[in-house]
Order: C-alpha cells, then structure tokens, then sequence
C-alpha cells in the first residue's frame, strides 16, 4: 500500500521536484557574472519552480530581460517607473516563497545593508517577508573592502543567507574571491534556506551512510561493489531540503557533496564503523544505505602483488568484517537497506531483527530501474510491527522523502 501524501503536493515542494510549487524571485543585478543567472534561471525551473525574473538597469546592459523571459515565459520587471511594474513588483515580492539575488554587486548589498531601493532588485527586497539568498560577485578587492564586509555582516545578522562567493580567477584576470558561485550551489543554497525556514525536520540530526567500501588487497587492488551512494546522496538531499543537520559518510564514490551536507569520506568498513559511531552520537536517526564490504583480505600485502609471485595463481584470505549496523548501539531512528537478488521479504525480515531497525528498505536489485547507479528505485518497507509497504518505481529522492516520513512518524 502506497502512502497516499508521497506525490502530493506539500509544505516541502514536492516529492518528485524538489522545488515544485515553489515561487521564487530571482533579482538580477549589474555584474559580467550576470550571464550565468540565466543558467541559474533554468536550473530553478527544472527544480519545477515558478520564476519571476527582476533585473535592475545595470544587469540589462549584460544580459537582455528577453532571454529571462524566454526561459521562465513570464514579463521581467526593470522599470521602476512603468506604472503596471510598480504594482507587479509588490506582488512580486508578497508571492515569493523566496528571493535570491545572484549576481548581487557590491553596490546592491550596500543598499540592501541600508534599506535603500534605487531598483526593483533591492525594492523586492525590501518589501517581501520571504527569505533571501544572496549570491555576491564583485571584484576581490571590493569583497574584502571593510565596507562590503560590515554590509554582509549587517545583513546576515537580519538572517539575509549567503552563498559563495568562490575564490578563484576573477574577470578582472586577478585570482581571488569574488566568482558567483556555481548556479548547482546556489539552487541547494536555496534548497537549504527553504528547509531551514519551513521544513518538518529543522533541528534533527540525520546520519546516512552511502557508497561502497574498498578493502585492500596490496596498495593497488581492492575488494568493492557496484554501489554509487546515489540513493544515499538523494536521502541526504531530501533531509537537507527539510531543515535537518545532515551527515553523510561516505565510502569512495565519485559524486559531488550536496549543498550544506557535512560529508566524511572514509574507504574501508572498518573506517565506515569509527566514522559512524562518532557521527551517531546525538544523531536522532541513523540510514544505513552504504553498501559495507562483508569480507576483507586478513593481510593485505604491503607491496604490490607480482604476477610471477606465484605461477599457479593467487588464493586470497578473507575473513569478517564488523556488521556496522550490529555493532552500533542507537543513533536515533535505525533504517537499514537490503538489496537482495532473491527471496526479498525473508531475508529483510531476518535483517530487519538481527541488526535491531525500526525499518528495512529492501529492493531487488535485479528488477528493472532498481539498483546499483539507477536514477530511481522500487522498494517494500518491512516495519518492526510486521507492516509491509509496497511503493511504485520513483526517483530515488522520492524513495528519501517517503523514508524521512516514516522515520518523522517515529519520532512523534
Ligand atoms: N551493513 C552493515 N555492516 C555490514 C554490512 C551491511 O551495517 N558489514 C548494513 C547495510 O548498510 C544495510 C544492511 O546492513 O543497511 C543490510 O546489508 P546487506 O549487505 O543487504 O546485508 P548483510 O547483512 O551484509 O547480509 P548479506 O550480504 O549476507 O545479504
């Protein structure tokens, strides 16, 4: 039986995206970096937001309001003085779910700092009681100015958040801190400030374990699996998105870290234990989505292993590596995974109680659209009472927003 709330709509955005239904107000002020908030812009509707796109007169020079226009199919409002503007951009500033100015220049935090509207940018700032995200890109010199740095700090004390800037080669050709960060940042920034502001699970602590382990077999080789931490990073990102402190230890895995996740990387199983069991500490939940090696070589050889060591061939010794999940003592709310090719439901049942969960995600890896590298996933949720969830295929950060449910229940 499938959750009937997991593809409504919700205080959260939605399950599928993780920014539907969400209005956001996207000011654009007059820096070269202004180019990129039209990447920035798209990127916000395939979250599945509704953008409204302001631009003061400065950002027209860089970039035209039609290529806004073109990608959020909405007027973009310049013009202070075009009476039908003046009044859109109230309602602008009272729809927003939230207001992200990126690129903001130097001069627009000065006057966001003091409260002064020479432009719709700063004007919707003052007049909206949604969150604003900033996104400085300024000349290096000019961001390190004690001025700018009392601006940003004046602002942040009125709870304004902040993303980037990034250090590196500036348009001047200086290198430095000054760059807009990336657009992929600014939207988990984004993501981050909504979950903070309204999200279910503002004040918890969420530990995910993710990816494979490497046990070594010489300095060179490795045991390992086909684990990517995808579902593991889709969790982390669901969590994130509502308001919780998340923390993810990570085995090797190629993905980059979500916006405002803490990551710990760790290789082997026995790392993966010691990270844990410091991040568990005052966890309120624990989601063991890793895939831990469950053997690994007795003694891995200090130097390269030679073909000619040994004609005939090479029989490795394993022995056990430590059930993470059984060794740990708490963490909060335990969710383990099984991913099974046979007989799903009878060993997630025995997993489900030797290792002590409230709940198991099992899935069969075989099955079409579940596994190892897959955008989506398939899952039944055995619960320690003896229910059984049955969920459809869905993306993999729907899989996370239906777990968090069940691990928010939990806690009430
Ligand atoms: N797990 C763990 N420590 C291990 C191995 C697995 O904590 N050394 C966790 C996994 O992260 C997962 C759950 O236990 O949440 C089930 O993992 P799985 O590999 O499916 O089961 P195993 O207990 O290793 O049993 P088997 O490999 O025989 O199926």
């Amino acid at each position: 039986m499938t959750d009937t709330i997991d593809n409504q709509q919700s205080a959260i955005g939605n399950r599928q995206l993780p920014l539907g239904g969400r209005r956001i107000a996207l000011g654009v002020t007059g820096s070269i970096a202004a180019y990129k908030a039209a990447d920035l812009c798209s990127k916000l509707r395939q979250a599945g937001a509704e953008v409204e796109v302001i631009m003061t007169s400065a950002a027209v020079r860089f970039v035209t309001p039609l290529t806004f226009q073109s990608l959020t199919g909405r007027d973009v409002i310049v013009d202070m003085f075009a009476a039908r503007e003046a009044e859109a951009h109230i309602e602008v500033a009272r729809r927003a779910d939230a207001l992200v100015i990126a690129p903001a220049t130097a001069d627009c935090l000065a006057n966001l700092a003091v409260g002064q509207t020479p432009d719709m940018v700063t004007l919707t700032a003052l007049a909206t009681r949604a969150p604003i995200l900033v996104a400085p890109a300024m000349d290096a010199h000019m961001w390190e100015h004690p001025a700018t740095r009392a601006n940003r700090e004046t602002l942040r004390s009125r709870g304004v958040s902040f993303v980037g800037p990034n250090e590196g080669r500036l348009a001047t050709g200086r290198m430095g801190a000054g760059r807009l960060a990336e657009p992929v940042e600014i939207v988990g920034a984004l993501r981050a400030m909504l979950g903070r502001a309204s999200g279910d699970l503002v004040g918890r602590v969420i530990v995910v374990s993710a990816g494979p382990t490497q046990e070594p077999i010489d300095p060179v080789r490795f045991i390992g699996n086909h684990s990517t931490g995808k579902m593991g990073f889709a969790i982390a990102e669901a969590a994130r998105d509502r308001g919780a402190r998340v923390v993810v230890v990570a085995g090797p895995i190629a993905l980059e870290t979500p916006y405002g996740v803490e990551r710990v990387d760790v290789k082997t199983v026995a790392q993966m234990l010691a990270a844990l069991q410091v991040a568990t500490r005052e966890s309120d939940a624990l989601i063991m989505s890793a895939a831990p090696a469950d053997f690994r070589p007795e003694s891995p050889a200090e130097h390269k292993i030679k073909k000619a060591d040994d004609a005939q061939g090479l029989t490795l010794a394993l022995v056990k590596n430590p059930d993470i999940l059984a060794t740990l003592p708490g963490g909060g709310v335990r969710v383990g995974f099984a991913a099974e090719t046979r007989d799903l439901a009878g060993y997630a049942k025995t997993k489900l109680a030797a290792k002590r969960l409230h709940f198991i995600v099992a899935n069969d890896v075989t099955a079409a659209g579940s596994g190892f590298g897959t955008e989506t996933n398939q899952v039944t949720i055995f619960h320690d009472d003896g229910q059984v969830e049955e969920f459809p295929l869905q993306s993999k950060y729907a899989v996370g927003h239906a777990i968090l449910d069940r691990v928010a229940a939990r806690w009430n």
